[in-house]
């Protein structure tokens, strides 16, 4: 099995002081919702990203990736948003956000490793950023609680980075546990945990990467980000959150502009899926919220209007080989599809979107089981 001690100690010639992992995470649904205070339903995946670290004494940081060739290095001291390029802008971002925050943090050399599939909306920056934090914390103690961790990651990728993300996928990374989705309440930052255990239910989680292209994701997501803030403010409340299902009508007749209109039903209707499907999991019904996931993806395919072709394509062929419900996850623009499956369907689901995928000549999308897995630890 791969040892990031060993790949540590490859790197910088010499041992690690810990290693920290975070998982990756799927959004069961309660998508464009945290920055509207709303609600959302995610889990942990099986795939990790770790950050093996030991301290330094001379106050710099170097930072190496397995998958990115460049070594950043600088005085911790010296880190500012907009002075670090590429990948290790995340983990930069994560001393930073401690250092503003008045945490004692010294040099370290760190060696970040992932298995999670990059650039597919599964949140490996989430998991970078969650993952320095506690690197750091861990080296230079006192640390904070988990939920402390994805508030300061968060920062780190909405400051340091410039990604205006709302607080889900760090939530994710951090508080989800193993047979369980945690539902989380973007407003009072209240999470819970679910049970939702799809095997006990002869049920699969099918995820399907579907390796497109991603588009305009940064653009797109801070417009729609910011359509939802002038839908707020039109409407006189605080957040879209504040707007409900039997609410709806009158809100939509109050807004003059087509587009906001989209963008509010999208948000409205989302956060009651949202409950409804969190209840049906406790109700231990996860079967039928299969067609909630679905309705999802029409909102966020037609109102949202975030998918795109090859999405939307496997979405039909998830569920014309008989997939409960599926739909697409995380940010949009492409990235992944979360399908809820009958376990013996499984492997005829994915073969039905390969075989889609290959008809229309789109590049080949990477299909995988998702059973419900732990947050972020340490391992070392
Ligand atoms: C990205 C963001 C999250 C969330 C989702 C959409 O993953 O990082 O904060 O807004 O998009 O639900």
């Amino acid at each position: 099995m791969h040892d990031p001690a060993v790949a540590f100690r490859r790197a910088f010639a010499s041992e690690p002081d810990g290693v920290w992992a975070a998982p990756g995470r799927i959004n069961l649904i309660g998508e464009h919702t945290d920055y509207n205070d709303g609600f959302a339903l995610p889990i942990a995946l099986p795939h990790t990203l770790t950050v093996a670290a030991a301290r330094r004494s001379d106050g710099r940081v170097r930072m190496r990736s397995r998958e990115f060739p460049d070594t950043f290095e600088a005085r911790t001291a010296d880190l500012s948003p907009g002075t670090v390029p590429g990948w290790a802008a995340y983990p930069a971002g994560a001393l930073w956000a401690l250092a503003e925050e008045g945490y004692g943090i010294g040099g370290m050399d760190l060696l970040v490793e992932s298995s999670v599939p990059a650039g597919a909306g599964l949140s490996t920056s989430a998991a970078v950023c969650c993952a320095t934090v506690l690197a750091a914390t861990g080296l230079y103690p006192p640390g904070t609680d988990p939920a402390g961790v994805a508030r300061l990651a968060q920062r780190a990728e909405n400051a340091f980075v410039g990604m205006p993300c709302g607080i889900m996928d760090q939530s994710a990374v951090m508080l989800a546990t193993e047979g369980h989705a945690l539902s989380l309440d973007c407003r009072s930052l209240e999470t819970g945990q679910v049970p939702f255990d799809p095997s006990a239910h002869g049920l699969a989680l099918l995820v399907v990467d579907t390796r497109a292209p991603r588009r305009l994701v940064e653009g797109a997501y801070a417009e729609r980000r910011r359509s939802c803030e002038e839908a707020a403010r039109a409407l006189g409340v605080r957040a879209l959150r504040d707007v409900t299902v039997e609410e709806l009508p009158r809100a939509l007749d109050t807004l003059t502009d087509p587009v906001t209109r989209r963008r509010l039903r999208h948000v409205v209707t989302e956060n009651a899926r949202v409950l409804e499907t969190a209840a049906l999991f406790r109700a231990g019904r996860p079967r039928e919220a299969g067609p909630l996931f679905t309705a999802s993806h029409v909102s966020l395919r037609d109102d949202f209007e975030v998918s795109v072709p090859e999405v939307d394509t496997a979405v039909e062929a998830a569920l014309a080989s008989g997939a409960l419900g599926a739909r697409i996850t995380g940010g949009g623009f492409g990235g992944c599809v979360v399908a809820l499956v009958d376990a013996e369907l499984a492997r005829d689901c994915g073969e039905a979107v390969r075989a889609a995928f290959g008809e229309r000549g789109y590049t080949a999308p990477a299909v995988f089981a998702a059973p419900p897995s732990s947050g972020a630890r340490r391992l070392a």
